[in-house]
């Protein structure tokens, strides 16, 4: 993509952000960002709702409050009931308004397989965007879901995957950031992005080049699920998650106890995962505790920022 001058674009393509903003005027600036992908579980309801919270999670992301969305559907009619198609868009309508959102139109064709997600529209102030360009060395860096979401996707897939492990996972997918936002802006955080396709290092990575530092993570200290640990030994790890395995490996100095499972979970291709946040060390204790009162109950801190101005990432145990 051309660079893109113009005195309104707050972020845009230049930097690899959640969301684009776009000033509208001195103290308003609309975010935007759109996501859709076809199913990550069986149940269509599920479905919409995961594509629902996914897509609104960028807007969270940025410090954002979603205002609108329109709809994004792929449909392949001939092949699967309408009122499977249905029950998508139920999903969808559910989770945006338990965001507070309206779905105010959409767009559908005719495809392959069913795709869902929406283009989603947010407000904020101009002063208080926050991007993931501000981490400053002695940050400490915290996370708010739980890692592994697709690899147990990926077992779903391939129907390994028990009643209990499906219902963990939706639950974690479905779940809004908009609590975590809203408590992160209670406090003035430094950088913000959320977990998605690209991992939790390739999107700590994006952090770290954006905002030219370096960072310290603990695998000790980073949410997983249980259940990922099992699957990921029975090499059941989605593509993109052994893409973005290979993508890091330049960019990460491993500890020597850290094993390829461990390294593979770390890089895991997330579907609406959890925010990453950088905060100032004195300030992040308290932000930690009031995510945790407010019901974010994965959310801890897992690593600090450092000063490299080769931006790498070191995992230690
Ligand atoms: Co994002
Ligand atoms: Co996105
Ligand atoms: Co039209």
């Amino acid at each position: 993509m051309p660079k893109v001058k113009n005195k309104c674009v707050l972020v845009g393509y230049n930097s690899v952000d959640d969301a684009g903003v776009y000033k509208l005027s001195k103290d308003l600036a609309l975010v935007q960002t759109v996501d859709f992908f076809p199913p990550v579980v069986d149940d269509p309801y599920d479905f919409g709702s995961i594509a629902a919270a996914n897509a609104l999670s960028d807007i969270y992301a940025m410090g954002g409050k979603p205002i609108s969305a329109l709809n994004i559907v792929g449909y392949p009619k001939k092949l699967l009931p309408l009122s499977y198609l249905e029950e998508i868009l139920k999903g969808g309508v559910d989770k945006c308004k338990e965001a507070g959102v309206p779905i105010i139109g959409g767009h559908t064709l005719k495809t392959q397989e069913p795709i869902y997600g929406l283009a989603a529209n947010g407000i904020i102030h101009p002063k208080k965007i926050v991007t993931n360009a501000g981490a400053k060395p002695g940050d400490f860096l915290i996370l708010t879901k739980p890692l592994g979401i697709g690899i147990i996707t990926t077992a779903i897939k391939q129907n390994k995957a028990p009643r209990r492990m499906v219902k963990e996972a939706v639950k974690i997918m479905s779940e809004l950031n908009k609590i975590s936002s809203e408590v992160m802006l209670e406090f003035e955080v430094k950088a913000c992005t959320d977990i998605t396709g690209y991992g939790f290092l390739g999107h700590l990575c994006e952090m770290t080049k954006a905002s030219g530092v370096g960072a310290k993570v603990y695998l000790s200290k980073i949410p997983v699920l249980d259940y990922a640990w099992k699957l990921v030994e029975q090499n059941i790890v989605p593509g993109g998650t052994i893409y973005n395995r290979d993508f890091i490996e330049g960019k990460v100095d491993w500890g020597k106890d850290i094993c390829e499972e461990a390294k593979l979970v770390l890089c895991d291709a997330q579907t609406s995962g959890g925010l990453l946040i950088s905060i100032s060390k004195n300030k992040a204790e308290k932000l930690l505790v009031s995510l945790l009162r407010r019901g974010i109950v994965n959310s801890a801190i897992v690593g600090e920022v450092i000063r490299d101005k080769k931006c790498r990432i070191k995992v230690a145990w």
